[in-house]
């Protein structure tokens, strides 16, 4: 009896070593960026963050989180505040930009190209005093007490490890994700809808240097992000030397106030001023052609055009 336990034990010894070892198993789901054919083929994802549907889903619910990005970054209003992103409101320096298509923007983010990478853009809105102000290692310590975020930081890293980098990843991967490319002008470059004649009109006016001339920094169709994502000065103060981005014009009707300082409250008040309101300055740039008549001098009808393009710009939400 003894001898047949001691052999059992002996048994179940041996199956134990015999046990192999638990293979890693994680494989996460690629996350395919959805990318229209008439966008730039050159985007900002580096190697060592790709996309998986595990990473944007843990980025969006940190984006979500109480005290995280959509604070400021509403989704109705093209991922900015709407009307109450004033400068006195957000206290902040400028007013804010939209998170839509940045994942082709290689050329630097915030109104001076300050910010590098996306990466990096989320460390800069957390530590930032007029932004979330936050301490990293408090952000860390908040999210290692939810037994929620140990599983999803593992299903999107591999393992459960929580640190700020991989919340910095996480949500970049989220932003990259947002794309938008299916407005009532997307659908006429794919030859699925038509636009308007006053549409059209806006839009012949907006891509030709004696309309509008609005195409060499905002794009258009064939350059269909709506921004070179590069900064000028563009006449708004005779002795303003700074440069802006141009912000994409995707979405634009849902992003008042305008400018860097949000001195626009509305659409028309943008085209008057490129219309009658530009001042000349050294540090304008040449591509402002018609500064010295003090803007491209539209018709009332014309400005309406105009505005009936830009307004085709707008996508439906998910
Ligand atoms: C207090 C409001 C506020 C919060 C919270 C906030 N942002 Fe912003 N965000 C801004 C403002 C203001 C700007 C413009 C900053 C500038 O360039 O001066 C901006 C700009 C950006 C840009 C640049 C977009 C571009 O086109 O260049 C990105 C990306 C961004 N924010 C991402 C985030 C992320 C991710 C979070 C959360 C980690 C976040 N923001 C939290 C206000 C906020
Ligand atoms: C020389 C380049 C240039 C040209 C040409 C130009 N823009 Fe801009 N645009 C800019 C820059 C730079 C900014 C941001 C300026 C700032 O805030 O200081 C801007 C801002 C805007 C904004 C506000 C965006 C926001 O999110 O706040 C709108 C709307 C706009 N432009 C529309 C137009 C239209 C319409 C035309 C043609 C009539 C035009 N732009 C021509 C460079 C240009």
């Amino acid at each position: 009896m003894r001898c047949l336990t001691l052999f059992g034990i002996l048994t179940l010894l041996a199956l134990a070593a015999c046990k192999p070892e638990p293979v890693d198993t994680w494989q996460p789901t690629p996350y395919i960026l959805p990318t229209p054919r008439y966008f730039p083929t050159a985007n900002n994802i580096p190697a060592d963050n790709p996309m998986t549907k595990e990473g944007v889903a843990l980025g969006e619910r940190l984006f979500n989180e109480e005290r995280s990005c959509a604070m400021c970054h509403h989704k109705e209003y093209s991922f900015e505040m709407g009307p109450t992103g004033t400068l006195e409101n957000l206290g902040t320096q400028h007013t804010i930009l939209p998170l839509i298509n940045l994942a082709w923007n290689t050329t630097g983010l915030g109104w001076k190209s300050q910010v590098a990478t996306l990466e990096e853009m989320v460390y800069a809105a957390y530590t930032d005093p007029t932004e979330i102000n936050a301490d990293t290692m408090d952000v860390v310590r908040r999210l290692l007490q939810s037994t929620l975020y140990h599983d999803l930081f593992k299903k999107a890293f591999g393992t459960d490890e929580i640190s700020f980098v991989r919340v910095e990843k996480a949500i970049a991967q989220y932003v990259r994700s947002l794309v938008f490319a299916n407005s009532k002008f997307d659908r006429y470059l794919r030859g699925e809808e038509q636009l308007t004649q006053d549409e059209l009109i806006g839009y012949q006016l907006f891509v030709t240097e004696n309309g509008a001339d609005c195409f060499h920094c905002h794009g258009g169709g064939a350059n269909a992000l709506f921004t070179t994502n590069l900064r000028y000065n563009n006449g708004l103060d005779t002795n303003a030397s700074e440069e802006f981005k141009a912000p994409t014009l995707r979405n634009i009707a849902l992003t008042a106030p305008y400018m860097h300082d949000g001195r626009f409250a509305t659409l028309d008040e943008v085209i008057d001023f490129y219309s009658e309101g530009v001042q000349y300055s050294d540090h304008i740039s040449p591509l402002m052609h018609h500064v010295m008549q003090g803007g491209v001098h539209l018709t009332e009808q014309e400005k309406q055009q105009l505005k009936a393009f830009l307004n085709t710009l707008t996508d439906e939400l998910p």
